[in-house]
C-alpha cells in the first residue's frame, strides 16, 4: 500500500463524507479515487471506472484537461488571490463577466460570483427580497420552488431543494418558501391524461397557488430546466411556456437553476435555450469551471441592476459578497474552460453523441425492471421499478437500486442512484460513442445482474 493510500484509508475515521450513509461508509470504506484519465477515474487499487456521472455533474471536460490546470498554474503565479470589494477587482475575473454575458442567454446584463452553486441560489433568493424591498414592496418575499428540485444546501438554498434528506432535522424549510408539482409525467400524469394536458394542470396548480398566497406575497420562482438530483426529470415539452406567461403576469421574478444544465449539457449551451425561457436570474456553478476549481456565478438583467444601482445611491454599498467572489484562480480556469468549450464546440459535440446515449437509455424501457427511460442533450435517466404494469417501486430496505449501482461499479462505471430509484447518467461532454457503448455496456451487465438478484430473492 503506497502512502497515499494508506493516509486516504486513515480519512475513512475522520472524514465526514457529504451526502453518505454514515453507517455504510464506515462499514464499508470510502471509494478512494486517486487520479483522473479522459472519462476515466482510478481508486487506490488501480481499477478504472468510466465516470458516468462526470463526478457531481460537473467534470464537463474529463479529469485530465491539461490546459486547464495549466491556466491555474499561470493564474497563480500572476496574481493568486484578490477579491472585488470595494471598487476593486481581478482583471481576469472582469474577462470571465465579459465572456459569459456574451454567450449567455439574451437578456443577461451583470455577473456575481460565488464559490458553489448553494451560494449562486442563496444570493438569488437575497437579491429577490432586495429588490422587493427596493420597489417598496416590503410583502413579497414568498419563493416558490417545486417538489424533487436541487437546489444546494446552504440554509436557504436547502429550503428551496425539494428532497426529504436535505431538510429532515436541519429544521428545514425555513419561512416563506413554497413548493409547488414536479413535472414529472410518468408519476404525475394521471391515467389517460396527455403530457400536454398534464403541463397545462401543472401550470393552473402553481397559478392557483400564488393567487391562495396572493401575488402580492411572491417575489420569485426557482426552477431547474433539467431537474437533475431529484431523477433527471425532464419537463413536458409545453410546461415552461405555460410557466412563463403566469410569472410575467403576477410580476413573478423567474430564477433558472443552470447550475447543471449550463454549457452544453442539454444539447445547447444554456437548458434556457432548450426550452425557451427568459429568465431574469441564471444561476451557474459545476461546468462553468468543468469542475476543475470551485466558483459560480449569478447572471441577471440590466433591469434588476438598474433596482440595485438606485438601491446603492440610497443605502451605501451593495451589501453582499465573499473574500473569493470572483477569485482570479478558479476565474481564469473558467475562462479557459469557455474557451475550450467554443473551439471544440461542445454544444455540437453534444448533439453529435448524445443520440447515442439518449437511444441506449431508452432502448430499455421495455425491460421488466424500468418504468421509464428519458434524457435531453448528453444526461438521462432510468427507473427501476418493481411492477412496470402499476408503476411500483420496490421496497426501498431492498436497496434494488443501490445493488443495481454498485454492480455497475464492479463492472467499471460509476453511475448514481437518485431518489425515487431513478439511475441517473451524466458523462463527460468530451465522451465519445466507443465510450458511451462501454457505459452501457456496465449498465446492461448491472441491470442483468439485478433481475438475476430479485428473481432470486423473490423480489418480483
Ligand atoms: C441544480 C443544482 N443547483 C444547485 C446545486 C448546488 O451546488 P453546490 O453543491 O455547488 O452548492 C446543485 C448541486 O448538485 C445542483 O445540481
Amino acid at each position: 500500500m503506497s502512502l497515499t493510500t494508506v493516509a486516504a484509508r486513515r480519512d475513512q475515521s475522520f472524514h465526514l463524507h457529504p451526502s453518505t450513509n454514515l453507517r455504510a461508509v464506515l462499514k464499508d470504506g470510502p471509494l478512494v479515487i486517486t487520479r483522473g484519465d479522459g472519462v476515466y477515474v482510478y481508486d487506490d487499487e488501480g481499477n478504472r471506472y468510466l465516470e458516468g456521472m462526470s463526478g457531481l455533474w460537473c467534470a464537463s471536460l474529463g479529469f485530465s484537461e491539461r490546459r486547464l490546470a495549466e491556466a491555474a498554474y499561470r493564474q497563480m503565479l500572476e496574481l493568486p488571490f484578490y477579491h472585488s470589494f470595494a471598487g476593486k477587482v481581478p482583471a481576469i475575473s472582469t474577462e470571465l463577466a465579459e465572456r459569459l454575458i456574451a454567450i449567455a442567454p439574451a437578456g443577461m446584463g451583470k455577473v456575481l460570483f460565488a464559490n458553489s452553486g448553494s451560494e449562486a441560489n442563496d444570493a438569488a433568493i437575497k437579491l429577490a427580497w432586495y429588490i422587493n424591498n427596493a420597489l417598496g414592496r416590503p410583502e413579497k418575499k414568498k419563493i416558490i420552488s417545486r417538489k424533487r428540485a436541487y437546489h444546494g444546501v446552504t440554509i436557504a438554498a436547502a429550503s428551496l431543494t425539494g428532497l426529504a434528506f436535505a431538510q429532515d432535522d436541519f429544521d428545514l424549510p425555513i419561512a416563506r418558501i413554497l413548493h409547488t408539482e414536479t413535472p414529472h409525467y410518468y408519476r404525475g400524469g394521471r391515467p389517460g391524461e396527455s403530457e400536454e394536458a398534464f403541463a397545462a394542470r401543472l401550470a393552473t396548480e402553481l397559478e392557483q397557488l400564488i393567487l391562495r398566497e396572493g401575488p402580492d406575497t411572491i417575489a420569485a420562482f426557482f426552477a431547474e430546466p433539467v431537474m437533475g438530483a431529484g431523477g433527471v426529470i425532464v419537463p413536458p415539452a409545453t410546461y415552461f411556456d405555460r410557466v412563463q406567461p403566469i410569472l410575467r403576469k403576477y410580476d413573478i421574478l423567474f430564477v433558472a437553476d443552470e447550475v447543471i444544465c449550463g454549457f452544453g449539457r442539454t444539447g445547447n449551451m444554456f437548458g434556457s435555450q432548450t426550452y425557451n425561457l427568459r429568465p431574469d436570474i441564471i444561476t451557474l456553478a459545476k461546468a462553468l469551471s468543468a469542475g476543475y476549481q470551485p466558483i459560480s456565478a449569478n447572471l441577471l438583467t440590466n433591469a434588476l441592476y438598474d433596482i440595485l444601482l438606485a438601491q446603492s445611491d440610497k443605502l451605501g454599498i451593495f451589501g453582499h459578497g465573499y473574500t473569493y467572489s470572483a477569485h482570479p484562480v478558479p476565474a481564469a480556469v473558467a475562462l479557459e474552460a469557455l474557451k475550450i468549450y467554443e473551439e471544440r464546440d461542445i454544444v455540437s459535440q453534444v448533439r453529435q453523441v448524445g443520440p447515442r446515449l439518449l437511444d441506449a437509455i431508452k432502448g430499455y424501457a421495455d425491460h421488466p425492471l424500468i418504468g421509464d427511460a428519458r434524457g435531453v442533450g448528453l444526461i438521462g435517466a432510468v427507473e427501476v421499478v418493481r411492477d412496470r404494469a402499476t408503476k411500483q417501486s420496490f421496497d426501498p430496505k431492498a436497496g434494488v437500486a443501490a445493488y443495481l449501482v454498485r454492480r455497475a461499479q464492479q463492472h467499471g462505471a460509476i453511475l448514481r442512484n437518485m431518489p425515487g430509484d431513478n439511475i441517473a447518467f451524466c458523462p463527460p461532454l468530451i465522451i465519445t460513442e466507443t465510450e458511451i457503448d462501454e457505459l452501457m455496456g456496465c449498465f446492461k451487465q448491472a441491470l442483468d445482474d439485478t433481475w438475476a438478484m430479485v428473481k432470486e430473492k423473490g423480489l418480483v
